[in-house]
């Protein structure tokens, strides 16, 4: 191995989780998974997308965290040590790389509006508003070039800051902070949900499941959303994984990082949809949710302003926590299979993140008429890349690589850290093998328009 010296650890276990769940929950949980339940009718879609997530994605997290553990390397080494002749897997670090490199391009463009908006919040900006100005805040900003790409770039500064910083120095330190914070103002906003009018309304919308408004682009919405909320086919699993010792214990890691990220999600939903309710709006108003419906909720209430601020503040720590975890797979390459320092290669993706994702940012100004990408501007094409096909595509190689045809997946007790669970291999095995790339061989199939009629 290129590179000198002894290859990072996280510092302890709960560290790891965290810096973990760190990663799976980000605008995914908070933004994206209330907006897309919101939009496909509530309960039946959280059911389905919490069968999903457990019979397809914390197996494939199981694998990929597998591969980076054992391999002790990057996305991309982790697969040169497994496979030492068979050097075609390679591409499946490859491909992680560049996802998650291009996830970050776009992600920071998102999580800077949330930076804003915590501003704006915290300066009084949406109090005593109509419904009208505050929609029209939203506006205001996006359609201002400089604005979006100043908050993109101030985001991409706090990701370089922390990365820079190291696995143990850096990512873990600071998932240890960002994380319990997150907790608690999530915890503090859904106790405020819980309490507003819309209580009983938001709870039946989200649990009460209604079949009759399951559609099949739901069950496909749902598979798709169980990676992009776990994190999965972008190698970021496979890099933090790979900071793992070989006796931890893959299934209650993966169990509770998935767990963590589920809670997230539903007290995210518990949390916006009561007081959406009790403020007599839609819960179906699409990607503008967080950032139009709910300042409009807060800009009523009282402590709103607090109350707005605190929920931004949460949006940009689980963005912060998420886009760490992007950067770091592009880092660790250069990193372990270039030799280059960890400060040169963070500056350098970093800047090249944000150069990458100006054309994103301008997509909602200048850029917006600028759609050459199959009509679309180069922001929803990036975003329909990345989200649609390119972690379906990593996640579906990787169950394809550890179910068929990586010797070293069969080790039982690999999975279990040596504990006893003689049922684990068996069950893994069945859902690496033949239900998850199924499953992903559906949803891609059907991105592609095959069962349209
Ligand atoms: N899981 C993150 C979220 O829910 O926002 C998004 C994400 C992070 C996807 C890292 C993929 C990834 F590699």
């Amino acid at each position: 191995m290129k590179g000198s010296g002894a290859r990072a650890q996280w510092a302890s276990r709960l560290g790891f989780i965290l810096a973990a769940a760190g990663s799976a929950i980000g605008l995914g949980n908070i933004w994206k998974f209330p907006y897309i339940t919101g939009q496909n009718g509530g309960g039946a879609f959280v059911l389905v997308y919490l069968v999903c997530i457990l019979l397809v994605g914390l197996p494939i997290m199981m694998a990929e965290l597998h591969i980076g553990r054992r391999g002790q390397r990057d996305a991309v080494g982790c697969f040169a040590v497994l496979e030492k002749k068979r050097t075609r897997w390679r591409f499946i670090g490859w491909l992680g790389v560049c996802s998650s490199f291009l996830l970050l391009s776009f992600y920071a463009v998102v999580a800077g509006w949330s930076f804003d908006y915590v501003l704006q919040a915290a300066s009084g900006g949406f109090q005593g508003r109509s419904a009208e100005e505050i929609n029209a805040l939203f506006g205001q900003l996006v359609s201002s070039p400089a604005q979006v790409v100043f908050w993109q770039g101030s985001f991409l500064v706090a990701t370089v800051g922390i990365v820079i910083g190291g696995v143990r120095g850096g990512i873990e330190r600071w998932s240890k902070i960002l994380m319990p914070l997150l907790f608690l103002l999530l915890l503090l906003l859904f106790l405020r949900g819980m309490l507003s009018p819309g209580a009983r309304a938001g709870l039946e919308f989200m649990f009460w499941p209604d079949f009759a408004k399951l559609t099949p682009t739901a069950l496909l919405d749902a598979l798709g959303h169980a990676f992009f909320t776990l994190s999965l086919g972008a190698a970021t699993m496979i890099t933090y994984g790979s900071y793992l010792d070989q006796k931890a214990d893959l299934l209650s890691l993966s169990v509770r990082i998935t767990l963590l990220d589920i809670m997230v999600a539903l007290l995210a939903g518990l949390a916006i949809f009561p007081v959406v309710f009790a403020a007599g709006l839609e819960p179906n108003s699409g990607p503008g949710l967080v950032f139009q419906t709910i300042p409009i909720v807060f800009s009523t209430m009282p402590f709103g302003s607090v109350l707005a601020v605190l929920f931004f503040l949460l949006l940009s720590f689980a963005a912060l926590s998420s886009s760490i975890s992007m950067l770091e797979v592009s880092v660790s390459y250069l990193v372990d299979e270039k030799g280059w320092g960890r400060g040169a290669s963070t500056l350098l993706l970093g800047g090249a993140a944000f150069v990458v994702g100006i054309p994103s940012a301008l997509s909602f100004n200048r850029l917006a008429e600028f759609t050459p990408f199959f009509g679309q501007t180069f922001f929803d094409f990036v975003n329909a890349l990345v989200s649609s096909y390119l972690l379906p595509l990593g996640g579906f190689f990787v169950a394809v690589y550890a179910g068929w045809f990586w010797k070293g997946s069969r080790r039982q007790d690999a999975l279990d850290g040596g504990k006893d669970r003689p049922w684990l291999y068996p069950v893994w095995h069945v859902l690496i093998k033949y239900v998850a790339p199924g499953a992903v061989a559906l949803v891609l199939l059907n991105q592609i328009g095959w069962f349209r009629p």
